[in-house]
């Protein structure tokens, strides 16, 4: 089943970076993974617009979506990069760096889904160091970088529990198309032996945990 009209309208509201299609994408893998009863984890918050999603499948199956971001923007979000936007920006004085948080409270709140979601604002390495409990779902769409997307993978990868899901965003086979790094992560995880996938919406790849080797 898709989102109600009024999560539909509140995701399509909301700054972010994910098209439709792919939202629905992730909607459904999200809903198929809440039947575990283990929480939904993202990394990559931004401004909410995936967590919307997370969060209203988290609803559904009676459990929580947790959305880890350090709320200061990827490189490519940065001053003078192409996603950069001003109006996410700390202007207090001293500060002049990006925080999308304010804005995300507002996106959750607007979407009546506070209680629904666990906000956790940190570096993903660090927080999945920490993290110690299995989760259903692994959404990466954190930082597009090699370095990131390989520990946003090595990092959160081990906490999902067995066939739960793992969703990639941002897979461009074709370079010509985007950045490879989401792209090599999902290669390597179907290499792994420990995935199958489940399906493909334009960019955004679900695959099952079906093995142990990560
Ligand atoms: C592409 S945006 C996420 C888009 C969001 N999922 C949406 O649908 O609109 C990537 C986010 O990842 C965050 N990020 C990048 N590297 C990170 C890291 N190492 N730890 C935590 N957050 C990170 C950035 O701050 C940014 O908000």
């Amino acid at each position: 089943m898709p989102p109600k009209p009024d999560i539909l309208a509140a995701f399509e509201a909301a700054k972010g970076f994910m098209p439709v299609d792919e939202g629905l994408a992730l909607h459904a893998a999200a809903r198929e993974a809440g039947r575990l009863g283990l929480p939904l984890l993202e990394v990559g918050t931004y401004c909410g617009r995936s967590t919307i999603l997370l969060a209203d499948a988290a609803r559904e199956s009676g459990t929580v979506a947790v959305t880890v971001d350090h709320h200061r923007g990827s490189e490519e979000q940065q001053p003078g990069w192409e996603y950069h936007d001003p109006s996410v920006v700390d202007e207090t004085p001293g500060v002049g760096r990006m925080d999308t948080l304010p804005t995300f409270r507002r996106t959750l709140y607007r979407a009546g889904l506070e209680e629904h979601v666990v906000a956790v604002v940190g570096r993903s390495p660090q927080v999945a160091k920490v993290w110690g409990t299995p989760v259903g779902l692994v959404f990466i769409d954190g930082g597009h970088t090699d370095e990131h997307a390989t520990a946003d993978y090595e990092g959160w990868a081990p906490h999902l529990a067995p066939e739960g899901l793992l969703v990639i965003h941002d897979v461009f086979p074709d370079p010509a198309d985007g950045g490879q790094a989401p792209y090599r992560v999902y290669r390597r995880a179907l290499a792994s032996g420990a995935f199958t996938e489940v399906s493909v919406t334009r960019s955004l790849r679900v695959l099952r945990r079906t093995g142990l080797g990560i």
